[in-house]
C-alpha cells in the first residue's frame, strides 16, 4: 500500500475519530510541508501503539514493520516445510507399509453343516437360529470367517445342493428374517458370513428346469439337452459323480437332460448368455444383502464340451457298458472346459464391485478336486492381472492319513507350496462335508498333530465343524443312509462325516434339546467328546486348538512369517517360522509316523542349541527344554518350541522357504514395512 493512500485513508478517518493514538498522527499532517511531512509520518506511524477499532490500513503499515514480519515470514516458511514434510513422510509410510491382511487371510475359516450343527426347533435337523445362538463358539475359539453350507430352498435330495430357489431360505433352517438377523449378529460380533455358491447345477424342481422341459422358448435351453433314446437313455458314455449314466430322459421334453451329479440336479447351460445373467444376478442379490463371500462349489463342471463326445476309458479294455463311475473315464469333456475361467473371472469382477466399499472385501473360494492335476487347481488363483479366486481350496491334506509319515505330509504341503503361483496365498483343508472325518480315518491319535500342523502352515485354515473336539465318523446302518451317494454305494456315503455337533453331554449332546430326534445319530463318545467337557480341560483338543488359533493371531511368524523346511523323515516332518527383524521365531516338530522319534536338528545352526518348549499336544512335556540334536516326539504328538535368533533361516536356504505377503519387522518401532 502506497504512503499517500495510507495518509489520506488516515485523514478521511481523522474526521470520525477521537482515538488519542490517531490524533497525535493526524497533527503531523495538518503541520509540515506535504514531501517532508509525508517521510514524517512515515516514521510516525512506527510508534503507533496497536488499538482497538484501528482503521485496516493503519494496521497493515504497522505490521510491516520489520519486527513483525520476519518472524511471520520465518512462522509461514516454516508451516510451509512441515506440511510438506508431512506429505513426504505419509507418502513413504504408505510406499514402505506391507499389506495389511484381509479378514480371509487372518482367522482360520470354520465349516457349518447347517443340518448338523444346533436345531434350535427340536425338529432333528439343525438350523440358522441355532447358528445364532452359538456364535460365542466362534469368539471362544478366535475364529472369525464361517462358511455355511447351502440353506436355500431345496428339496434336500443332495441335503440343499439341490436348490429349488437361490433366493429363498428352505424352511427348515428358518426364514430370510432369521437369515438377515444372523448375519447382522455376525457382523456386530466381527465374524464374517461366507455362503455355498452352487452355479452348476439346479433342483429338478427349480422354475426354469420345469419351464425347459415344457420347452418355453426363453427357457428351453436353460439347461444341457439333446435328443436321446427314450429306452436306453444314453447320448454318449458320460458318468454322474454319484454314480452310472449322467444323463436321464425326461418324459415330457422327449429329451434327455444333463446331470452331473444327481439325476435331481439337472446340469445349468452356461454356454446360454441368459443363464449366465441369471447367476450374476443372483450374485448381487446375496451380496447387496451383505454376505461376505462364497464358496464356489464343483467349479469344474461348470462348462461341458458341445460335442458331447464320448470321454477316453482309463482303461481302454474295459467294456464301455461297464462304465460306471467317474474314475473309470478321463474327464476331459466335462470338466474344466475353455471358458470357465473366464467365467469365474467374471463372477469375481462382480464381487469386486462390492469389495469397494471400505473394510468390506468380499471373498471367493472356489471347490474342485482336481487329484493329480495340480496345476489344473492352481489355475483358479486366477493371474497377476486378472484377479479369480481368493484361493482354490487345497485338498491334499485330505490325503494324509493314506500314509501318515513325516515325509509324505512334507510331500503334501509341497505339493501345495511348490505349485502355487508366486505372490498368492496358501491354504488347508483336512476336513468337510464330503470326506471322512480325519480323526477316523487317520487316527484319533493324530488329530492333535494335524490341528497343530493346520494353524501353523502358513496361509488360511479350514475347519469342518467338530474337528476342533476331535469328533469321529459315525455308524450309519445301510436303513439309516440318507445321503445320495451313499444309497447308490454305501461304502460312498458322506453321513458319517455328518452327525451332530457335540456340545454337551446332555440329550443329543446339547445339538437339540426340545426333542429327542436327530436327523443322523449322535456320536457315541458324546460323553466326554463335546465342547462342554473340553472347556474344562486345559489340555483337551479343543484348548489346544484355541491356544493355537489365539497364538496364529497374535504372533506375526505365525500369520505372516517365512516358512521353511527343516527336516523330514519317516515319523517326524520339521518346519519353522520366522520374520526378519523379529527376535522371536517358532519351531514346529510333528510326528506323524507309526513310532516315538528322536530328531537331532544340530545342523540348523540358526536354532539355539536349547530349545524351549511351549506346546506339546502330549501336554506333559509342555515346558520342557530340549536340546536341539536330541528332540524327542511320540507317534501323535506335536511340538511347538518358540525360540529367539538374530540369523535367519531363509536367506541361506532359499530353496526350502516360502512367504506370502512378505514383510519386515522394525523393532525400534514395532511396525512392519516393506523389505
Ligand atoms: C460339491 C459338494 C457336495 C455336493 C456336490 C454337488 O462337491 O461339496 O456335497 O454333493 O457339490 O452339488
Ligand atoms: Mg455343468
Amino acid at each position: 500500500m502506497s504512503l499517500r493512500k495510507a495518509i489520506g485513508g488516515s485523514m478521511e478517518l481523522g474526521e470520525c475519530t477521537m482515538n488519542p493514538g490517531y490524533q497525535g498522527a493526524e497533527g503531523g499532517v495538518s503541520a509540515a510541508d506535504p514531501g517532508e511531512k509525508n517521510q514524517d509520518l512515515a516514521e510516525d506511524y512506527t510508534q503507533i501503539k496497536p488499538y482497538a477499532g484501528m482503521p485496516k490500513e493503519v494496521l497493515l503499515l504497522y505490521s510491516s514493520q520489520a519486527r513483525y514480519r520476519v518472524p511471520r515470514e520465518i512462522l509461514f516458511w516454516l508451516i510451509v516445510a512441515c506440511t510438506l514434510a508431512l506429505v513426504a513422510l505419509t507418502v513413504t509410510v504408505i510406499a514402505l507399509s506391507p499389506r495389511c491382511l484381509s479378514w480371509w487371510q487372518a482367522s482360520p475359516v470354520y465349516q457349518v453343516y447347517p443340518r448338523s450343527f444346533r436345531d434350535s426347533d427340536g425338529d432333528g435337523v439343525g438350523d440358522l437360529k441355532g447358528i445364532q445362538e452359538q456364535l460365542h463358539h466362534f469368539e471362544y475359539l478366535n475364529i472369525k470367517s464361517v462358511w455355511i453350507s447351502p440353506f436355500y430352498r431345496s428339496p434336500m435330495k443332495d441335503f440343499g445342493y439341490d436348490v429349488e430357489d437361490f433366493r429363498a431360505i428352505d424352511p427348515l433352517f428358518g426364514t430370510m428374517h432369521d437369515f438377515e438377523e444372523l448375519l447382522a449378529e455376525m457382523h456386530n460380533k466381527g465374524l464374517k458370513l461366507i455362503m455355498d455358491f452352487i452355479p452348476n447345477h439346479t433342483s429338478d424342481r427349480h422354475r426354469w428346469f420345469n419351464l425347459s422341459r415344457t420347452g418355453d422358448t426363453h427357457y428351453k435351453d436353460y439347461y444341457v439337452w439333446t435328443d436321446c433314446n427314450a429306452t436306453a437313455p444314453k447320448p454318449n458314455n458320460w458318468v454322474s459323480i454319484f454314480g452310472n449314466s449322467s444323463w436321464t430322459y425326461d418324459d415330457l421334453r422327449g429329451q434327455c437332460y444333463l446331470h452331473q451329479f444327481l439325476k435331481e440336479q439337472p446340469d445349468l447351460n452356461f454356454r446360454n448368455p441368459h443363464v449366465r445373467q441369471e447367476i450374476i444376478d443372483i450374485i448381487h442379490f446375496w451380496l447387496g444383502k451383505g454376505v461376505d463371500g462364497f464358496r464356489m462349489d464343483a467349479v469344474k463342471h461348470i462348462l461341458e464340451a458341445e460335442h458331447l463326445r464320448d470321454e477316453p476309458q482309463v482303461d481302454p479294455k474295459q467294456p464301455p457298458e461297464d462304465v460306471t463311475t467317474e474314475w473309470e473315464l478321463y474327464h476331459d469333456y466335462t470338466t474344466s472346459q475353455l471358458g470357465l475361467h473366464d467365467m469365474l473371472r467374471e463372477w469375481r469382477a462382480e464381487m469386486d464391485i462390492y469389495s469397494r466399499e471400505p473394510g468390506r472385501y468380499r471373498f471367493m473360494v472356489t471347490e474342485s478336486y482336481d487329484y493329480h492335476e495340480v496345476e489344473k487347481t492352481m489355475m483358479y488363483y486366477g493371474t497377476p492381472q486378472v484377479k479369480e479366486s481368493d484361493f482354490p481350496f487345497n485338498f491334499y491334506l485330505l490325503d494324509l492319513p493314506q500314509n501318515p509319515s513325516g515325509m509324505w505330509v512334507k510331500h503334501l504341503v509341497h505339493l501345495w507350496m511348490g505349485n502355487m503361483p508366486k505372490g498368492q496365498w496358501p491354504n488347508w483343508v483336512v476336513g468337510n462335508h464330503d470326506r471322512s472325518r480325519i480323526a477316523s480315518s487317520a487316527g484319533q491319535i493324530y488329530v492333535r498333530v494335524i490341528n497343530m500342523l493346520l494353524l501353523t502352515l502358513p496361509g488360511t485354515p479350514t475347519t469342518y465343524y467338530g474337528e476342533e473336539i476331535g469328533m469321529e465318523n459315525i455308524n450309519v446302518t445301510d436303513s439309516q443312509i440318507q445321503d445320495p451317494a451313499g444309497k447308490y454305494n454305501s461304502s460312498a456315503s458322506r453321513d458319517p462325516q455328518r452327525s451332530p455337533m457335540q456340545w454337551s453331554d446332555d440329550i443329543n449332546a446339547g445339538f437339540n434339546t426340545k426333542s429327542n430326534i436327530t436327523w443322523l445319530p449322535v456320536h457315541p463318545d458324546y460323553s466326554s467328546v463335546n465342547v462342554e467337557v473340553q472347556k474344562k480341560e486345559p489340555g483337551s483338543v479343543l484348548a489346544q486348538y484355541r491356544f493355537l488359533s489365539t497364538l496364529r493371531q497374535s504372533e506375526l511368524p505365525l500369520h505372516r512369517g517365512w516358512f521353511c523346511y527343516v527336516h523330514a523323515d519317516a515319523n517326524v516332518f520339521s518346519y519353522l517360522r520366522e520374520l526378519e527383524g523379529l527376535g522371536r521365531a517358532f519351531l514346529m516338530v510333528l510326528n506323524f509316523g507309526k513310532e516315538s522319534a528322536i530328531t537331532d536338528l544340530s545342523s540348523i545352526r540358526e536354532l539355539p542349541d536349547q530349545l524351549k518348549v511351549l506346546m506339546s499336544t502330549n501336554q506333559v512335556n509342555s515346558g520342557k527344554v530340549l536340546q536341539k540334536s536330541h528332540i524327542p516326539t511320540e507317534v501323535g504328538e506335536g511340538l511347538l518350541i518358540q525360540y529367539s535368533t538374530h540369523t535367519r533361516f531363509n536367506p541361506t536356504h532359499p530353496d526350502q522357504c516360502y512367504v506370502s505377503e512378505k514383510a519386515c519387522y522394525l523393532s525400534a518401532m514395532d511396525i512392519l514395512y516393506k523389505c
